[in-house]
């Protein structure tokens, strides 16, 4: 899908004037599966797109070895995490502003990198994923989570909408199958998801009636909308 005209201009005014109160994924989701990956007690793990800090600050309690590191789009993420960093006395772990669509990493320097909720932002997301392939070391493991186009490609102008509708801004969604070619075509190998449904009709009200009216304008009776709204942690490894 094309990058929206000034798409990033939006992405920085959002996260830039957000109240940071709470993370997209949960933090313990993301550590389980860094445990379920195996990687080393001493590793280096980058966060892309660190939003409010809480879930790197969270990988960097569990793995008190690791050197933790973050980037993202906007200084006020920055500032925010680096706050809560003080508050919870952690030290090992260092954000900086930098955009994912032109980071050019070192070479096979990380044992993990993940990026929560951020691919749906990512203009060039295979060039993204080769990128994070050179940055890590071999065996190491990526991890993203981002919502999933259905399978039926009848549902796909619903799904396109309703997403960008819910999560301003967004506009990079693909199936799971479509995630998963570019990994394999970036070199990357045991790919698997935890998959999770997004049950619409338990969200928030805003995100709710933004939904609802998206099913209402494409006549999508919103239980066929519901049935369909999947989403997952993808993770795969660099081979060895
Ligand atoms: C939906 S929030 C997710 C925050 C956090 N990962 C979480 O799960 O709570 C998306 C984050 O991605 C960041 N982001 C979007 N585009 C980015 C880019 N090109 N480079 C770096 N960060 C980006 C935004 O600034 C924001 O912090």
């Amino acid at each position: 899908m094309p990058a929206q005209p000034d798409h990033q201009a939006s992405v920085i005014a959002i996260y830039s004037s957000w109240d940071g109160q709470r993370t997209y994924v949960s933090p313990g989701t993301v550590i389980k599966t860094l445990r379920q990956r195996r990687i080393p007690a001493r590793a280096r793990i980058l966060d892309i797109g660190f939003g409010n800090g809480e879930i790197a600050l969270a990988v960097a309690r569990a793995f008190p070895d690791a050197r933790v590191s973050g980037i993202d789009l906007t200084e006020h993420n920055v500032q925010m995490a680096e706050r809560k960093a003080r508050e919870l006395g952690i030290e090992t772990i260092a954000f900086r502003v930098a955009d994912a669509e032109s980071w050019q990493p070192p070479e096979t320097t990380y044992h993990a990198i993940y990026a929560m909720q951020v691919m749906q932002f990512i203009a060039q997301p295979d060039d993204l994923l080769r990128r994070i392939f050179r940055a890590l070391k071999p065996g190491g493991a990526i991890l993203f989570a981002t919502p999933f186009l259905p399978p039926d490609p009848a549902l796909h102008a619903f799904f396109l909408d309703a997403y960008a509708r819910v999560i301003p801004n967004s506009f990079q969604y693909r199936t799971e199958d479509a995630w998963y070619a570019g990994l394999f075509d970036a070199g990357f190998e045991r790919i698997y998801t935890a998959k999770a449904h997004w049950e619409p009709a338990s969200q928030p009200d805003a995100w709710q009636r933004r939904y609802r009216r998206a099913a209402a304008e494409h006549n999508l009776a919103f239980e066929t909308a519901r049935r369909h709204t999947w989403g997952g942690l993808v993770s795969a490894r660099k081979p060895q």
